[in-house]
C-alpha cells in the first residue's frame, strides 16, 4: 500500500525533547524572565492598558445650552437685560456668546452724513474724487459723490446715520451681574459601537438637583450647572478683566466610560481659555435693534458689544470586555514566555563563563536520558504495518 504510507506523516506528532539542568543561575534568570513577562501581562497590559477591553472613541454628542439671570443695564432701548438680550444666538446651541459690555449708537436713521474719520481709503479733496454709489471699504455706507471739506476732506455717505462711535470699552458699563448668570449644559452622548447612550444630567431626583445645585469641582462636580464667574476664575483669568473686552472659553466636557462597571460613565468638565497667551485678547461683535418712531421713521440702535464666547466641546472613549483582545494578549504573553526558554539556551551554551563543562554534562544528561527512556527512532525508509 505505497500511497497509505505516503499519507503516514499526517498522523504522526514529533515532540520536543526536554532537557532538565540543575543550575541555579540559569534557573533563576529563567524564573525572573518568567515573572517579567508575567507581571507584564498583568499590571501593564491588563491594569494599566485594559488588555481585556476593546475601545470606542467616537463619540456621538449633542448639547443644548440655557443661561439664566437678569441685570440692569444703561442702554437706550431699555434698563434690563433677560437672557432673550444678552445670549447669542437664543437658540442654546453649543456655542454661545453672553454679552458683558457694550457701546451704543442709538438713533441710527437712514440718511446723508459723514464717514467715520478713521475709516482707510475714503479721504478727498474735490468731489470727483467720490464717485457716486460706490462702497466704502471697511466704512458704513455707499458714497453720494459729494466731498465734505468740513469734515477733514471725506466723501459723504449714504447709510445709517450718525456713523458708529469707535471708542475703547467703558469699564462702567460692564454688566457686571453676569458674574453670577448660569449656564445649564445638557450633553447627550452615544458610543453606537456598544450602543449606550447616556447624558451629563443625573438621572436620580432630576427636578430637585436642577433647581438647586451649582457645579463645583469637589462639591459638586457632576451639577451641570455653571456660574459664569467661576467658570471665568477656573481658566486662571479675573472676571472683570475678561467682561470688559471680552474672551474665549472652551468647555471640555470629557467621558472616560468603563462599561463593565456599573455608573462608571461620568463627564468631567475643564475650562480653557482659548488663547495661548496670559493676557486677555478679547472678543466683540456688532448687531443692531430696530424700531419705528412716531412719525413713522425706521431708527434703530447700534450695538458694539463685548462679550464671553463659549465653545462647549465634547469628546472621550467607552470601554469593555471583550475576549477576543483578551485571548490575543496572553497568547502574546506566552509566546514571549517560550522566547524566555530560547533565551536561556543561549545564555546556557555561549554566554556561561565555563560554557564546555556545561555543554558536556548537557550531552551527558542527554545519553543518559536516552538510556532511560527509549526514544522511538524514526523510520528511515518504508514500513510495512
Ligand atoms: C452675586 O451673587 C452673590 C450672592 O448671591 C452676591 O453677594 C453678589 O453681590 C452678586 N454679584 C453681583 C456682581 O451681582
Amino acid at each position: 500500500m505505497a500511497w497509505q504510507n505516503r499519507l503516514r506523516f499526517l498522523f504522526e506528532y514529533t515532540t520536543v525533547k526536554y532537557v532538565g539542568m540543575q543550575n541555579m543561575k540559569i534557573g533563576l534568570l529563567y524564573r525572573i524572565f518568567q515573572l517579567t513577562i508575567m507581571g507584564y501581562l498583568i499590571g501593564w497590559v491588563f491594569l494599566k492598558n485594559k488588555g481585556y477591553q476593546v475601545k470606542d472613541d467616537t463619540i456621538e454628542s449633542s448639547v443644548l445650552t440655557k443661561v439664566k439671570g437678569v441685570a440692569r443695564v444703561n442702554s437706550t432701548d431699555s434698563d434690563l437685560w433677560g437672557p432673550e438680550d444678552y445670549v447669542f444666538p437664543n437658540q442654546g446651541e453649543n456655542f454661545l456668546s453672553i454679552a458683558t459690555n457694550f457701546i451704543e449708537t442709538p438713533n441710527q436713521t437712514l440718511g446723508n452724513c459723514s464717514e467715520n474719520p478713521e475709516v482707510p481709503n475714503n479721504k478727498c479733496s474735490k468731489d470727483e474724487e467720490c464717485t457716486v454709489g460706490e462702497a466704502v471699504r471697511a466704512g458704513n455706507g455707499i458714497k453720494t459723490g459729494i466731498c465734505l471739506e468740513t469734515h477733514n476732506g471725506t466723501c459723504e455717505i449714504y447709510g445709517w446715520c450718525p456713523t458708529e462711535q469707535r471708542r475703547d470699552p467703558d469699564p462702567a458699563n460692564v454688566v457686571r451681574e453676569a458674574e453670577n448668570f448660569t449656564l445649564y449644559i445638557r450633553n447627550f452622548i452615544r458610543f453606537s459601537q456598544f450602543n449606550f447612550s447616556t447624558s451629563n444630567v443625573p438621572k436620580v431626583n432630576r427636578k430637585l438637583l436642577l433647581k438647586n445645585c451649582l457645579y463645583d469641582e469637589t462639591v459638586h462636580p457632576y451639577c451641570p450647572i455653571f456660574r459664569l464667574g467661576d467658570i471665568v476664575n477656573q481658566t486662571g483669568h479675573k472676571f472683570e478683566e475678561m467682561a470688559l473686552r471680552g474672551g474665549s472659553i472652551g468647555v471640555l466636557i470629557e467621558w472616560r466610560c468603563d462599561l463593565d462597571k456599573d455608573s462608571d460613565c461620568r463627564p468631567h468638565y475643564s475650562f480653557v481659555y482659548l488663547y495661548n497667551t496670559s493676557e486677555t485678547v478679547g472678543f466683540n461683535f456688532r448687531f443692531a435693534r430696530y424700531s419705528t418712531d412716531a412719525a413713522g421713521q425706521r431708527r434703530r440702535t447700534f450695538y458694539n458689544v463685548f462679550g464671553i464666547h463659549f465653545d462647549i466641546m465634547v469628546f472621550g472613549t467607552a470601554r469593555k470586555f471583550c475576549i477576543i483582545p483578551t485571548i490575543v494578549n496572553i497568547a502574546s504573553a506566552l509566546t514571549l514566555m517560550a522566547a524566555g526558554s530560547y533565551i536561556c539556551d543561549i545564555v546556557l551554551l555561549f554566554v556561561m563563563k565555563k560554557r564546555s563543562v556545561h555543554t558536556e554534562s548537557m550531552l551527558e544528561r542527554m545519553t543518559m536520558n536516552d538510556k532511560e527512556i527509549p526514544l522511538k527512532i524514526m523510520p528511515e525508509g518504508p514500513v510495512e504495518m
